[in-house]
Formats: structure tokens, sequence, C-alpha cells
């Protein structure tokens, strides 16, 4: 069955790109790129981008752009959403292109984030991402296992869980159901696609006035987390939840604010699925140590 490979790449509209390219480069270690359009290529690795930021108004995530294999198998994939009654789109060859692959369709999600299905990604740049020389390690873990993770916030939390579960077809990982007060959970469920990052997309059931709560980015090298951590505060970024270490993804990590207003965690040392052997569990805490609060993610 075709199925979602990884997240690729994602779309953000900003307001402000210059705020973004130097947030990008001298926090982050991203590389940099200027696409035809006038947007802001964030450079990981080999991909001519992984992230794209467009001049906007909004400051929200508006693309998530998923590699769903070969051509065969991304037909495949799009008949089987339309079997279930999805509103997929054909996306034109002037779209594809601009998002560097050769076959895009797209799909809204029931929180607004436009979902794009893939085959053939090209424009391949083989330097490595040209990253900043801030990082000290070799940079992010992408590969089959994509860029990182998104947390989407979906309005209606349980018709959110269903559509990644039932319509994407996202792999379940595990849930975390913590009580934050009398009465009153914060509840998050995480989803994998087929290589096996612990997860791709996790949605929650937070208050937020933004689609996005946050993008996670791996480092390949634990310092690079502390080091960005360290950068991030001496330039005033509003550190929102302070180093720490999840549960479930065994993620060791910390939060800050994009110039945006979403979060963006930046991590090292995430769980990798092996489908044989998982057992999905219900955790009672987002985090077993660490990630003391500071703000919420945006307000
Ligand atoms: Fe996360």
């Amino acid at each position: 069955m075709a199925e979602l490979q990884n997240l690729a790449y994602v779309v953000f509209g900003v307001s402000d790109l210059a705020a973004w390219r130097g947030f990008a480069t001298d926090i982050v270690g991203l590389g940099t790129t200027t696409t035809p359009d006038g947007s802001l290529g964030l450079r990981m690795d080999d991909h001519p981008w992984r992230m794209l930021a467009t001049q906007a108004t909004e400051d929200d995530l508006t693309h998530a752009g998923w590699d769903v294999g070969s051509a065969e198998e991304l037909e495949a994939y799009v008949a089987a959403l339309r079997s279930k009654g999805a509103d997929v789109r054909e996306e034109d060859a002037q779209r594809a292109s601009a998002r560097s692959v050769t076959r895009l369709y797209s799909l809204t999600d029931p929180n607004g984030v436009i979902h794009e299905f893939f085959s053939g990604r090209t424009g391949l740049i083989p330097d490595g991402g040209n990253l900043s020389p801030i990082l000290r390690g070799p940079g992010f873990m992408t590969g089959d296992l994509g860029i990182g993770h998104i947390l989407p916030v979906s309005r209606d939390y349980d018709e959110g869980v269903a559509w990644y579960r039932d319509i994407l077809g996202l792999r379940y990982s595990d849930r975390i159901r913590q009580l934050i007060a009398p009465g009153v959970y914060a509840d998050a469920t995480f989803f994998h696609s087929a290589t096996g990052r612990h997860h791709s997309l996790a949605t929650g059931s937070f208050p937020s006035s933004k689609r996005l709560n946050h993008l996670m980015l791996e480092y390949r090298d634990m310092n690079d987390v502390g080091l960005a951590c360290d950068r991030a505060k001496k330039a005033g970024i509003p550190i929102v939840l302070e180093l720490g270490h999840h549960p479930n993804d065994q993620m060791f990590s910390f939060y800050m604010r994009t110039p945006s207003g979403f979060g963006m965690e930046l991590g090292h040392g995430g769980l990798v699925i092996d489908e044989v052997s998982w057992e999905p569990q219900i955790y009672d805490r987002m985090s077993d140590w660490g990630h003391a609060r500071n703000m919420n993610m945006a307000d």
C-alpha cells in the first residue's frame, strides 16, 4: 500500500524575511538561498531547500510536503485518498517546479494546513546544504527520515487525530496525556511515516492563535543543541521551554520562539521506530526531565 515516506519540506508565510534569514543562519545554523520568486529557502542538506519562507502577513505554516516515493506510488496514494472521499487537487507544472518536484498533488486538512504529496524531488545540490559555519557537528538528521516533525494544533482534537490517521494514513506512534490542572489535560497524539522517525507529525489540543505549535529539527551532534540554546539566549530570542527530554521520542531538546511567533524545537537523539517491536504507550507527562516553561508557544 502506498503511503507517506517522510516529511520532506515545509512552507511558511512570514512577515519579516530578513529576521528569518538572520535567525536561520546565526541561531539555527541553516544554509540559505533565495528562490526565483524572492522567497527565502532554508537548507539542511543536499535538497535545494527544506523550508521555504514566503512573504506574507499571517506568520504561520501554510504547506507540509510529503515524499510519497515513486511516480507509481504517488498515483496509488492519490487514488486511495480519492477513494476515501478526499478532495485532492493536482498541482500544475509551474507549482511543481517551484517545489523542485516532478509531480505534485495537494489536500487541505481540517486545521487549514495544505499537505502536498510529490514524487521526484529535483535540483539536488551536492554541497551538504552549505550550512552556517556556527555548527560544531555535521549538520542535521534528514535523509530518509525527513526534516523533523511538525505539530499543527487541532481545532477539534478528535477530528484532527482521526484525519491524520485515517485520511493521511500516518501510523500511530503513541500519545501523551498530562494533567495540567484539576480535570484539565494537555493531550497530544504522535504519528510516524513509513521510514520511522518517531513522529513526523503530532497534533494536540493546545490553545493557539496559530495553526503551527512548533517545528522540530534534529542535529547530528548533541553539542549543537546546547550551543544553539546559548546563541538564542545571547541574542535575546525567547526560550519557550528550557533544555529537557521527552519520554516518548527520547528527544533531548529546547524550544524557542521563531520570528513568526510559532515555536522551533531543536533536538538530538530522537528515536526511530522499529515496526516489528514497537508497542505504543500512553505517557502521563510531556517531559521526563527539564523543559521548564517560560512562556506559551505563541501569544
Ligand atoms: Fe516536538
